[in-house]
């Protein structure tokens, strides 16, 4: 196709697309070209503004690694995670809300007991909390043995592996839920955090005159099989931020409020919190 022009060229590079790629392929990429065309269409956009454009993702790329993902970062801070995540978890059955798992999480952290604590190293200005609830399944019965993983940061607003002076894996550890659904563990109360903005995400913040904090939060992700996983954060109802949090992932469903512990107990506050796990559509299919 020669001569084309504004009007029709997204109509060519989608005629151009291949007989034989899948059904699912072709709808992706019509509605993609489709969008894209259109973008530039409605705001006029300038040779120069799409350079730039591509500068700034030239930028991303170079500054991402296989600890470091700066695409995932500029889709949460537009909001893009959280939606996908919306759309591929649909809350269908009264199950727990799930939201962004963002890049912190780390595989295999330490098997805990109910009851024990993440924290392996103390900072002056922590408050500690005994995070603790059952894990249910949508008909309301206890669900023993699923698997979860929780991490925090700490309160110096950083993830372990941001910083050289926490050890190893603190504050993450792997809990079970026992014969009655419980779990319980000892953390600090979250504290607010600015998501890394010394790249191209933080430039993508600048440009929209956004800042890069985060409420305090604590991250979940429960298992179990025949279950649907469960990817979740809760986050403190006291906190900054709730709502004005930089990448969108606060739910009304998933704060949780810190009460002040008993006289006498280990821990300055206590948080109960319960989560609901669907069953897997390929389990149910099966029974
Ligand atoms: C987090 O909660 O760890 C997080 C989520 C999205 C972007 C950055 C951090
Ligand atoms: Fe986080």
């Amino acid at each position: 196709m020669r001569n084309v022009t504004i009007d029709n060229i997204s109509d060519v590079v989608i005629h151009a697309l291949a007989d034989d790629i899948t059904p699912r392929r072709r709808e992706i990429l019509t509605s993609f070209i489709r969008h894209a065309h259109d973008f530039c269409r409605e705001v006029k956009i300038t040779h120069g503004e799409w350079l730039e454009a591509c500068e700034f993702m030239r930028r991303a790329g170079d500054i991402s690694d296989e600890n470091r993902n700066e695409f995932i970062l500029i889709c949460d801070i537009l909001g893009i995670e959280v939606l996908v995540d919306m759309i591929d978890h649909p809350v269908t059955e009264g199950e727990s809300c799930s939201t962004v798992l963002g890049p912190f999480y780390r595989e295999n952290p330490p098997v805990l007991p109910n009851g024990a604590s993440i924290i392996q190293k103390d900072f002056p200005d922590q408050e500690t909390v005994l995070v603790r609830g059952r894990i249910l399944g949508t008909d309301g019965k206890p669900l023993a043995g699923v698997t979860i993983d929780v991490w925090e940061d700490a309160p110096n607003g950083l993830y372990e592996q941001q910083d050289p002076d926490q050890p190893d894996y603190n504050l993450r550890g792997r809990f079970h839920s026992d014969a009655s659904g419980d779990y319980s563990f000892v953390g600090i109360r979250p504290v607010p955090y600015p998501i890394p903005y010394d790249g191209a995400a933080g430039e993508l913040l600048n440009y929209m005159g956004h800042h890069p904090w985060r409420p305090g939060h604590i991250h979940f992700m429960i298992t179990k099989d025949g279950y649907r996983p469960l990817i979740s954060q809760i986050f403190d109802s006291e906190t900054e931020y709730l709502d004005k949090d930089s990448v969108f992932a606060v739910k009304e469903d998933l704060i949780g409020e810190l009460k002040k512990a008993p006289a006498g107990s280990k821990t300055d506050y206590v948080m109960d919190f319960d989560f609901i796990l669907k069953r897997e559509a390929m389990a149910m299919a099966a029974e």
